[in-house]
């Protein structure tokens, strides 16, 4: 396993909208695999694809229960609302306050293929919500109410 380089603002990936995975291979588990080891390693809560320079729709996720890994991940519901401060692995030294959906439900495909659906809330939703934005070339800063130099 591999540690990857985080790329950051400024790197034109950071803003194309990333491609669906069509088939999971060797190469696609080597790159869950390592996106993992790169967030903990960077002590992230969340990762995308585009962060490590692969235009690919793959995130993946820690909010503190444990790992998830999430191909071709898509928001089919989403409600309520919530204002937190985010910042991003991305854009260092810079953080922002950001409404998201308080809830949303996202469809996905884990590591084997199989689709499945999680339901999240709070912290957990905030990430997933950013973390799906990455794939479509959309930084948090582009949707905060206002940011603040750390
Ligand atoms: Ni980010």
């Amino acid at each position: 396993m591999a540690i990857y380089n985080i790329v950051e603002i400024g790197d034109e990936v950071l803003r194309e909208k990333a491609k669906a995975v069509p088939k999971i291979t060797r190469n696609i588990l080597k790159l869950l695999d390592n996106m993992a080891k790169t967030m903990y390693s960077a002590r992230g809560v969340g990762l995308a694809a585009p962060q490590v320079g692969i235009s690919k729709r793959v995130i993946v996720v820690d909010a503190g229960e444990g790992l998830l890994e999430l191909i071709n991940p898509e928001i089919i519901f989403a409600e309520g609302e919530q204002v937190d401060t985010e910042a991003c692995l991305s854009i260092p030294g810079v953080t922002g306050e950001v409404a998201r959906a308080y809830t949303v439900h996202v469809k996905y495909l884990d590591r084997y293929g199989k689709e499945n659906i999680i339901k999240a809330k709070g912290f957990p939703a905030i990430i997933f919500q950013h973390e799906i934005d990455h794939l479509d070339g959309i930084l948090f800063i582009d949707r905060a109410r206002s940011v603040t130099k750390v």
